[in-house]
């Protein structure tokens, strides 16, 4: 939510700033804003939209060696210029970005700025306010921002400009993601190294409560207490080819097509040199010393954990719950004598995963976390990692990162399953690999994913996705895929909740994508289409081969059952594409939403 980028060097840098706030569009886009600081003071352009529309709006005449830019995903205040950051304190000598949400800024208003007139609606511009007043108090502007920061409750990641002084920019965060990145003679500012990957792949990981000191030709990370701490940079493994778009014509698309691959590359990451599974020996001792898992995910990867679920029961013979993490600290269930949470999170950074793993690891039990980002902060906080190896995922409709989840929770499943001597009675390593050849198949096959789309979904307004065992749950993001980019109305139900409620719903032509890989209920989901094609709807069967009948209209090349969800969500996700495509959606920019949920 919301990306932050700062450049502060010799070059000119509007551009700079500009092409880093295109990198992080995925992280919201309902405004954008750049602030410029050069001999002419500080310049600000900021837009209500894209950032494209941003870059209209820019005076390219002004020419200026430091600056400041952020893209909005709105929580405090409606999507609009005068809400869209960065924000200026009231004399205009300090101008701020700001990403994450101050949760006590209405009593930090009355109790220190009762004073000040506020011109938007966000909570941002009590920081920006805040560093004014103490520095109009007479501390310096470090000792300022220092002290406002420790004010602050609430995630945020930060960087301001002082007019007085052109020379710096500084920065903070909690909860937030930021990094600063180093340069010859210039140094950034970034909430994903995505942003500056351009001008620089060294970068320094910022700890939160942390204030830094970004300067030209260097950079000093402080404590609040104003100690300063050494820190060395990493180089950031990022490949740029990466992050185009090449010639598809959305990152959707090409991040669908890179799922053989992202499966092909899990498979050889986790090989040891004789070709023999592995996942690290601590990992694998905390799986056999836990009783039971919480997996704990949203959106998507909640969906990828309800399949893990069924790969670590089945084979590790682990008990696994699954908690959606935004209800997890209100629900807690009864914890077992000797759990182990589970994070899967593509971003490793979602605000709602992370209050848990806080919450979890304060009580003292082990987490591992299952990330696409290493150096995440989930992946950071946790104790165990294993990364997706999916490479970056930039359209905001997650595809390859939950085949990538699905692959790499059935290798821990299996790893741990062989560490305790249990056989799965077929060749796992062989049939993950036939799973990779089969969506490879189905990526090449989207004409008849765009025909079924046009078929299904062109006119509809809403959808069913229904299946049974593990055909539900990957119904379930099918249906999300649908609603978030099409804006179809969309749910996912388990075939035999149908006659309970929701087939009221059923009218004539109402699209029922039913899916059926499992031969174990492959009779009672048939049962369930004729249920809802009696009641007029238009039923689009999926099954995998072998289970065909002759109504079906799509069916999967066979893959083990156990692996079917990795290959029947590819043509969920296609149908998707395409009825979004239909409909002129903005694939990969759905209206709304963000790609990396940062708050709560
Ligand atoms: C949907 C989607 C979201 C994410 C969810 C969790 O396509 O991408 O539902 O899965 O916001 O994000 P991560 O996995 O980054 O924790």
């Amino acid at each position: 939510m919301c990306g932050i980028v700062g450049y502060i060097g010799t070059q000119d840098s509007k551009e700079i700033l500009l092409r880093g706030l295109e990198k992080l569009e995925y992280r919201g886009y309902d405004s954008a804003g750049i602030a410029v600081i050069g001999d002419n003071g500080v310049q600000l352009f900021k837009e209500k939209g894209r950032i494209a529309k941003l870059r209209d709006a820019v005076d390219y005449d002004v020419v200026a060696p430091a600056g400041i830019g952020h893209t909005r995903w709105a929580t405090h205040g409606e999507p609009s210029k005068l809400n869209a950051h960065p924000h200026k304190s009231t004399s205009g000598r300090f101008t701020l970005v700001h990403n994450g949400v101050i949760e006590n800024y209405s009593l930090l208003k009355n109790e220190y700025l009762q004073d000040v007139t506020f011109v938007s609606d966000t909570d941002t511009e009590v920081i920006v306010q805040l560093v004014e007043k103490f520095a109009n108090e007479g501390l310096d502007v470090d000792a300022a921002f220092r002290k406002t920061v420790g004010l602050l409750h609430g995630s945020y990641g930060l960087a301001l400009i002082d007019e007085k002084d052109p020379d710096t920019i500084f920065v903070a965060k909690n909860k937030s993601p930021l990094l600063v990145g180093l340069g010859d003679g210039f140094n950034v500012v970034a909430s994903d190294a995505m942003a500056m990957l351009q001008v620089t792949d060294q970068y320094l990981e910022l700890m939160d409560k942390e204030v830094v000191i970004v300067r030209r030709d260097n950079v000093t990370i402080e404590t609040l207490e104003g100690e300063i701490m050494a820190r060395e940079p990493y180089t950031a493994l990022i490949d740029a080819s990466d992050i185009e778009k090449g010639t598809y014509p959305h990152y959707m698309l090409k991040e669908v097509d890179e799922q053989p691959g992202v499966i092909r590359k899990i498979i050889s990451e986790y090989q040891d040199a004789n070709n023999e599974l592995k996942i690290d020996e601590d990992i694998l001792k905390a799986m056999n010393d836990a009783d039971r898992l919480y997996i704990v995910a949203c959106g998507t990867s909640y969906h990828a954990g309800l399949v893990g679920k069924q790969f670590i029961e089945q084979w590790a013979k682990v008990p696994v719950e699954v908690h959606v993490a935004s209800e997890f600290s209100y629900n807690m269930p009864l914890l077992s004598e000797k759990p182990l949470f589970v994070f899967i999170s593509q971003s490793g950074e979602t605000a709602d995963s992370r209050s848990v793993l806080v919450q979890v690891k304060e009580m003292g039990h082990k987490a591992l976390t299952i990330t696409n980002v290493q150096g995440s902060t989930l992946s950071r906080e946790a104790d165990y990692t294993l990364l997706l190896h999916a490479g970056p995922e930039i359209a905001v409709a997650s595809t390859k990162a939950y085949t990538a989840q699905l692959a790499v929770l059935s290798i821990l499943s299996a790893v741990t399953a062989k560490s305790k001597g249990i056989e799965l009675g077929f060749d796992f390593l062989q049939e993950l690999a036939i799973a990779a050849n089969a969506i490879e198949t189905l990526c090449d096959d989207k004409e008849e994913m765009e025909k079924i789309a046009r078929e299904f979904l062109s006119t509809t307004r809403n959808a069913f996705f229904i299946g049974r065992a593990v055909d539900y749950y990957v119904g379930l993001e099918g249906s999300l895929k649908l609603k978030e980019i099409s804006y179809i109305q969309a749910e996912g139900f388990a075939g035999g909740e149908l006659k309970h409620g929701t087939i009221a719903l059923i009218e004539n032509g109402t699209p029922v994508i039913a899916l059926a890989t499992q031969a174990h209920v492959n009779l009672s989901i048939r049962g369930n289409v004729q249920e809802v094609a009696a009641r007029g709807a238009n039923p689009c069967i999926i099954s995998m081969e072998g289970l065909q009948t002759e109504e079906d209209r799509y069916v999967l090349p066979a893959v083990h059952e156990t692996l079917a969800p990795l290959v029947a969500v590819i043509p969920l996700q296609l149908i998707a594409y395409y009825a979004a495509l239909h409909r002129d959606c903005d694939v990969d920019k759905p209206r709304n939403l963000a790609k990396s949920v940062t708050v709560e």
